[in-house]
């Protein structure tokens, strides 16, 4: 990224590539504190000549010319101009301001702390890229220049979208480099930076201990995996709240191999461990006061003449035993390791986020997420998710669905009813590992991931869906 500050400048006189203007619902440009009557006027009228329209997202550029120091203006649909809006405005805009550009001044309406955050994300977020493999990439960094916003929204609006940026760069990450023991080693380095407190347990530590599902999901891998805790403990912490997340490195299915089709975008399947780390971080920058405890589940589902075979009975860290009938259905057994050894510290809840079912995606499609769980922390996370202006969904957990994971041989099997259902089922199989511990679930598995391309504040490839979420329960919990 690049930086973000908050100014109270007249936007018409600042030099810079672009300004970033509203356009509401009738074509005209929205009224802005700093943007005088007249360059505003002036604006309306080359924006009315091409027909600007206020539809959401919807962006025309427009010569500053002699109207304004900046060398384009990018008129943006702001819609109804909500809080979601403007970050999708924002994101659309922050990607129509020319090549490189050094300088953007945005006067987008930010008259309160919640504007100013949403198009602070709006902007970090929709100008995020990824070009580390790319050969003829031209670095470049931009100042975004927020009229209006406090300094403070856009410090910890800052810190928001470098946690989700962050762990969209873990994801992108090919998994020919981004393997367990280097995901171990950002939460170990993150975990320095920040001053928290981290413990990685290596394959040999896992052995020892009894993680049988993180050991089993990884054992065809030449890469060993890992399972890291990482920890934020405020002095003044009201309580804490522990993250588990899948941090599949990369999902072949392993001897239940996966159609080339369904592999192609497997590398988004550490995208629950990317978030939780990078939510820890988060939580501490901002100094949230609960404390979090960041459980990632980490491997490398592959096939080979060591990996585990569809029969294979597991034991998960507590003892429970699980027959493996699909070791594609891998996320499920790291993260039954990951909950029992997060329910064991005695939270006051555990939250779970997985790219678990493709089930999720037939069910709720690319942009939505599923949430199981506890009926009164599920409702929570859903709240927290329309704060965060993520979509979410709440999904039952039907107890007839129940008796399709009972084994003949084990306690569980890893695979239920094959009519369908599938995301409530893993849903299910999770429950059985978290005791009493109120808890929920968030299926991610598309939403982790733009296979098209960018729309709003939402760029191709990783997304750090529901990262925004979880950071609006904490806080919620930590103002209670
Ligand atoms: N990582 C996948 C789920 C997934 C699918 C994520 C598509 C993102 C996009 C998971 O490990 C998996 O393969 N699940 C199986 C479970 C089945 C074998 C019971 C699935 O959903 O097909
Ligand atoms: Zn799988
Ligand atoms: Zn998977």
């Amino acid at each position: 990224m690049t930086s973000l500050t908050a100014i109270h400048d007249a936007v018409a006189t600042s030099a810079a590539d672009a300004l970033i203007v509203g356009i509401g619902p009738d074509g005209t440009v929205v009224p802005h504190p700093q943007l005088a009557e007249g360059p505003r006027a002036a604006l309306g009228t080359a924006f009315a000549a091409l027909e600007a329209s206020g539809k959401l997202g919807s962006t025309t550029v427009v010569p500053g010319g002699d109207i304004v120091a900046a060398t384009r203006v990018v008129g943006v649909g702001i819609g109804d101009g909500d809080l979601n809006a403007l970050r999708e405005a924002a994101g659309s805009a922050s990607r129509a301001c020319g090549k490189k550009p050094a300088k953007v001044v945005v006067a987008l309406p930010c008259d309160n702390d919640g504007a100013a955050v949403a198009i602070t994300h709006g902007v970090a977020l929709g100008s995020y890229r990824f070009t580390s493999y790319k050969s003829d990439a031209e670095d470049y960094e931009t100042e975004w220049l927020i009229a209006g916003a406090s300094k403070v929204a856009v410090e910890r609006g800052g810190i928001v979208a470098e946690a989700v940026n962050g762990s969209r760069d873990l994801v992108n990450t090919p998994p020919l480099d981004m393997y367990p023991a280097v995901l171990a080693d950002e939460a170990k380095s993150l975990a320095a930076k920040y001053d928290l407190a981290v413990r990685v347990w290596d394959e040999v530590q896992l052995a020892g201990e009894g993680f049988g599902g993180i050991l089993g999901v990884g054992m065809g891998s030449s890469r060993p995996p890992r399972l890291v805790r990482i920890a934020y403990a405020p002095k003044d912490a009201v309580g804490t709240i522990a993250l588990v997340g899948k941090g599949i490195t990369f999902d072949t299915g392993g001897i239940s191999l996966k159609p080339s089709k369904g592999m192609e975008t497997m590398k988004s399947d550490m995208t629950g461990a990317a978030i939780v780390l990078h939510t820890v971080v988060a939580a501490a920058r901002l100094g949230l006061t609960i404390g979090v405890t960041g459980w990632l589940c980490i491997a490398e589902n592959m096939p080979s003449g060591t990996a585990q075979r569809p029969s294979d009975v597991i034991r998960i860290y507590g003892g429970k035993t699980v027959e493996v009938l699909n070791t594609d259905a891998e996320g499920r057994l790291v993260m039954a390791d990951g909950l029992v050894a997060a329910v064991s510290e005695s939270p006051d809840a555990v939250l779970d986020v997985a790219t678990l079912t493709g089930a999720q995606g037939l069910a709720l499609g690319s942009r939505t997420s599923g949430v199981m769980g506890d009926d009164a922390i599920r409702a929570e996370v859903i709240a927290a998710a329309e704060a965060a202006g993520e979509s979410m969904w709440p999904m039952p957990m039907p107890a007839h669905l129940r008796e399709s994971i009972d084994s003949k041989v084990a306690d569980l099997k890893n695979i239920g009813d094959p009519n369908g259902g599938g995301m409530l089922t893993a849903a299910l199989f999770l429950k059985e590992f978290v005791g009493d511990t109120p808890w929920a679930h968030l299926d991610i598995a598309r939403p982790s991931f733009n296979e098209g391309s960018a729309h709003g504040y939402t760029t191709p490839g990783s997304t750090g869906a529901s990262l925004r979420t979880l950071l609006r329960f904490l806080a919620e919990r930590a103002s209670a």
